[in-house]
């Protein structure tokens, strides 16, 4: 079996690298010229754990190989994934038009059949579209060629998306026919020794499984934090209360942390879209409504708690930042907590140093470096700072040398926006310490 993947992002490298690991041949299609070149010369354009040496390891074996040229590849494979990004559009809505764009491709230039499956996080009715798109263009070209399309929604976790794609918890499919039925039975099957799961639905089903999964886990964090608010003011402790609840195995131990509100390249443009589909079906989704406005003060917080701590008085504040991915163990900043902190820091008239250990680059093409000096470590970030955000919980914050840091700080004030540090060794060391929903006395 021969498959293609369009869009080599996140998603489409991973998909791409990981079935040819499992021994298919796969193409990965993109628009992007350079990132297709760089890859053909072994270069990854993202920072993803263990990914590299799959790649050069899958292109070098001849399994796996980069193209811009869709067209010229469709009659060679049985399967087309699609995972080009889905970015929001103004109103919110998930924007199809790059979607759209490859089934039209596909439609102008099939010869016989072939699956079409989405991989790309698409509202409902997606899958309907790309049929009726590529069917358009078969009628223009007066043909009537056979083809399939089905919706695979991706799950992979920036940071761990090698490990989440080769090992997952389950694999959704929403197919319309017994043949696209059995062609991702089998193209699957290799990840199914271990037992995993292969969900097969309907196709609706499936473009909404991916939208429930994710504003569950969106909704989940903004619950946590606005339990952490509420245990700050009462005097209670959010990770107690973690340990408390997490414990009830109907509940469980995962994304209950309380923090400065979540990010990324999914949670908030896929809570958004899932509001705008609701609202144009005439749903109210009051819950997630609140979601995104918990969010969007949790993300003001840190700075909240800045202003309050030097009452307003912040101009000429120099404020180191660690970390400024959304997440640790990606360069991803979309939407990133550190983004909005940054830029309230800026407007108030405050020096920026920031480090991260990976996301640099990414920080320096959507901050600029007028108003923000990217450090050589993170050291050289706290040198004569009057505040020190922890944004990131990247591990290698966990067990700073705080000696170091309290002598070149100008003023030993941190705000630990993950809750990631232990309040009396830092209060015993002399620093000022604030956290999110964690009691002790002020
Ligand atoms: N990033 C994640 O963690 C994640 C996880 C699950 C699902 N998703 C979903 O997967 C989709 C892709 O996300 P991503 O993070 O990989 O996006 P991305 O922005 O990293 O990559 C998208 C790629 O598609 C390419 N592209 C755009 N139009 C194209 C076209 N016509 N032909 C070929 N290539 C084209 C772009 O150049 C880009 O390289 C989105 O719908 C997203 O919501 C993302």
């Amino acid at each position: 079996m021969k498959i293609a993947i369009v869009g080599t992002g996140y998603v489409g490298l991973v998909t791409g690298t990981c079935f040819a690991e499992m021994g298919l041949n796969v193409i990965c299609v993109d628009v992007d010229k350079s990132k297709v070149e760089k890859l053909e010369n072994g270069v990854i354009p993202i920072y993803e754990p263990g990914l590299e040496e799959l790649v050069r390891k899958n292109h070098n074996d001849g399994r796996l190989s980069f193209t811009t040229d869709l067209e010229s590849c469709i009659d060679d494979v049985d399967i087309i994934f699609i995972a080009v990004g889905t970015p929001p559009d103004e109103d919110g809505s998930a924007d199809l038009k790059y979607v759209l764009e490859v089934a039209r491709t596909i439609g102008r230039s099939m010869k016989k059949y072939v699956l079409v499956v989405t991989k790309s996080t698409v509202p409902v009715g997606t899958a309907a579209l790309v049929r009726s798109t590529i069917q358009k263009e078969l009628d223009d070209r007066g043909l009537n060629i056979d083809f399939d399309v089905a919706s695979n929604p991706e799950f992979l976790k920036e940071g761990n998306a090698v490990i989440d794609f080769m090992r997952p918890d389950r694999v959704v499919v929403g197919v319309e026919s017994e043949k696209a039925r059995k062609l991702l039975s089998k193209l699957y099957k290799p990840f199914m020794l271990n037992n995993f799961r292969v969900i097969f639905m309907d196709v609706p089903s499936a473009e909404m499984t991916k939208y429930a999964a994710n504003a569950m886990l969106a909704t989940r964090i903004s619950f946590m934090n606005s339990i952490a608010n509420l245990c700050e003011a009462v005097g209670a402790d959010v990770n107690m209360v973690r340990a408390g609840i997490g414990s009830d195995m109907r509940i469980g131990k995962k994304f209950l942390y309380a923090g400065c509100g979540y990010g990324g390249s999914c949670f908030p443009k896929d809570v958004k879209a899932l509001i705008k589909t609701a609202s144009e079906y005439g749903v109210d989704m009051e819950i997630l409504r609140s979601v995104e406005k918990v969010n969007a003060y949790q993300k003001g917080l840190l700075f909240r708690k800045f202003s309050l701590y030097y009452n307003g008085d912040l101009k000429g504040k120099t404020v180191a930042i660690w970390g400024l991915s959304f997440k640790p163990e990606t360069d991803d900043m979309r939407d990133a907590p550190s983004v909005v902190l940054i830029r309230s820091l800026i407007e108030a008239g405050c020096k920026v140093r920031a480090y991260d250990p990976i996301a640099m680059d990414e920080g320096r093409r959507i901050l600029g470096d007028e108003c923000v000096y990217y450090a050589k470590d993170m050291y050289d970030a706290v040198l004569d700072a009057d505040g020190l955000f922890l944004v990131t919980e990247w591990k290698q914050f966990r067990l700073p040398a705080w000696n170091v840091v309290k002598k070149v700080m100008n003023h030993p004030y941190i705000v630990d926006g993950r809750n990631i540090y232990d309040v009396e060794e830092l209060r015993s060391l002399g620093f000022d310490y604030e956290c999110i929903g964690r009691r002790f006395d002020k």
